[in-house]
């Protein structure tokens, strides 16, 4: 035998299987040695169980009614015991069965300790740890300067008003003084929608115009309104045309209302709008060029001094010096008529302009396709 070579580890449950096995020690010396190895035995059983699996089979071959290590105790120490040692043979029983079960009881209240305090640092939630950050992206550019549109004219008094983008054809044409076969109407083709025998002719608005309709329908002058919101037309997408476009509509109808009134509440609206200076500042040139709307009487278009080259002529105001931003006019008398408004005491001026243009023009953006592209790399670059 290689006396060099360790002793293999000892197995205390072999051990002790060996040890019940054997018949009861002959004398008091060899018993009381016994009695203390497999006491010691028992508690490195317990001991040595890693988990509850490893527990319970120690259990079993300690306590096990059949083949475990008391049993066979039992049977031949205290069974096998000549009456005259059977006492100090079942003292010695009593001794290693306490000694085994208090130490599988402290294994076990011990396992399940350390499973509990394993829990909780598994369940550990760490509240010192920074959030994950979830981007909070900012406004579309379109709705961004919407807003800066609406709030210039919230200042002024105006409050806002709603219309539904699938109109009657009476409220986007026939109200607004366009009656059928006007060539306005060729102008602003849209998807029409079979409603059905005997129903109103429906179709997406083509302007936000048909708002100044509701809104006078709906309350009596004096009234001051803007309406935003999406418009449709057939038109093929390019760099200044989109089918889907947002306008901001405005209307104001009071007594003594006139065409300066206009001029005094548009070019304000230009100098908020894209003026660099503080309050009261007029660094943006204006003017009004003659037009025609079917629902404005006079009607006007109000350029703006080139944003750019500030009037000296760019390709941006195709070298003229001046970019056009919206169209304007004196409300036609037809459409009091229309809503029930007395045409001889109520006049007024409105106006309506393409959010994106305004937008294009704030933020020097050349082709409105770029807003609705929902590329994040052009989307994220403008303030809101
Ligand atoms: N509705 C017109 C368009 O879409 C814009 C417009 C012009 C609106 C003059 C107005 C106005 O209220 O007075 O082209």
């Amino acid at each position: 035998m290689d006396r060099s070579a360790p002793l293999p580890p000892l197995d205390p449950l072999a051990a002790a299987q060996t040890r019940a096995a054997a018949p009861l020690p002959s004398d008091a010396a060899g018993l009381q040695a016994a009695t203390q190895e497999l006491c010691a035995w028992a508690e490195a059983a317990a001991h040595a169980a890693e988990d509850e699996t490893a527990l319970r089979a120690a259990r079993d071959a300690w306590l096990g009614r059949k083949g475990g290590v008391l049993a066979r105790l039992k049977q031949n120490w205290l069974a096998a015991a000549p009456p005259p040692r059977k006492r100090d043979a079942g003292q010695a029983y009593n001794t290693v069965a306490q000694a085994a079960e208090s130490a599988l009881a402290a294994a076990a209240n011990e396992l399940a300790g350390r499973s509990a305090a394993r829990r909780l640092a598994d369940e550990r939630v760490d509240i010192s740890l920074p959030a994950r950050r979830a981007p909070f992206g900012p406004a579309h550019p379109v709705l961004a300067i919407l807003r800066r549109m609406t709030d210039i004219f919230l200042r002024l008094g105006y409050s806002v008003a709603e219309g539904p983008e699938i109109e009657t054809a009476y409220y986007n044409f026939e109200a607004l003084n366009i009656p059928a076969h006007h060539p306005a109407r060729a102008s602003q083709d849209t998807l029409y929608m079979d409603a059905g025998p005997g129903a109103p002719e429906l179709l997406l608005r083509t302007h936000t115009s048909p708002v100044q309709i509701r809104a006078m329908r709906q309350a009596a002058p004096p009234l001051r309104v803007i309406a935003p919101g999406k418009v449709y037309r057939n038109d093929a997408p390019d760099a200044t045309h989109s089918p889907m476009f947002h306008q901001l509509e405005g209307l104001a109808v009071d007594e003594h209302i006139t065409l300066r009134d206009l001029k005094g509440a548009l070019d304000h609206f230009a100098q908020e709008m894209f003026g660099a200076g503080g309050a009261g500042e007029r660094n943006v040139r204006t003017r009004f060029r003659p037009s025609y709307f079917p629902f404005t009487e006079p009607s006007a278009e109000m350029d703006v001094g080139c944003l750019f080259c500030r009037g000296a002529g760019c390709r941006a105001c195709k070298q003229s010096g001046w970019i056009e931003v919206l169209g304007c006019g004196m409300v036609h008398p037809a459409l009091f008529r229309a809503v029930g408004y007395d045409p001889e005491r109520w006049t007024g001026f409105a106006f309506g302009m393409g959010v994106e243009r305004i937008a294009m023009l704030a933020y020097g953006v050349d082709d409105i396709q770029r807003f609705y592209s929902g590329d994040l790399r052009f989307l994220s670059q403008f303030p809101d």
